[in-house]
């Protein structure tokens, strides 16, 4: 279940859309943030704070990529290699990230301070390579480059 604050919080989403069934993504995307992926429980607080058949909660959140339906690090890395990304290195930032910090796509490490997930163009192919961690958006990218911008995430 939600604390109060969220619900509070999806409730004021919920009044933005005209059903409470156009109100899933953000009131999802809130869930996710609250248990970390969207699993068994997420779907059901989301269910019940809506009024919306688990069923169809379920088959919103799996359909989009967005989603995460298991345990993620606490930032995820959305690195991009795609083809302008590939052509400038991405596969071999990939392979820094599993060699330095035991990342590889799909997974997470040990610690569980990072996940990796692997992605198609993110719209910066004039930078690249590019990736995403959590909502922050990085260019340019080399390994010294990723090291440094880990190193903010805790
Ligand atoms: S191919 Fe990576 S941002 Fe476009």
């Amino acid at each position: 279940m939600f604390n109060e604050t969220v619900l509070k919080e999806i409730k004021q989403i919920s009044g933005k859309y005209p059903t409470t069934r156009a109100a899933l993504l953000p009131a999802l995307y809130v869930a996710q943030r609250e248990f970390g992926h969207l699993g068994a429980d997420a779907y059901e607080a989301v269910s019940d704070v809506l009024g919306v058949p688990k069923a169809i909660a379920r088959g919103v959140g799996t359909f989009y990529a967005m989603y995460k339906h298991k345990p993620m690090g606490r930032h995820i890395v959305q690195l991009c290699t795609n083809v302008s990304c590939m052509i400038l290195g991405a596969e071999k930032l990939s392979d820094f990230l599993k060699n330095k910090y035991g990342l590889e796509p799909g997974g997470i490490t040990p610690d569980g301070r990072f996940s990796l997930v692997i992605m198609e163009c993110i719209g910066a192919c004039g930078t690249a390579p590019a990736m995403l961690v959590n909502d922050d958006f990085y260019e340019n990218l080399t390994e010294k480059y990723i090291e440094e911008i880990l190193e903010k995430y805790k």
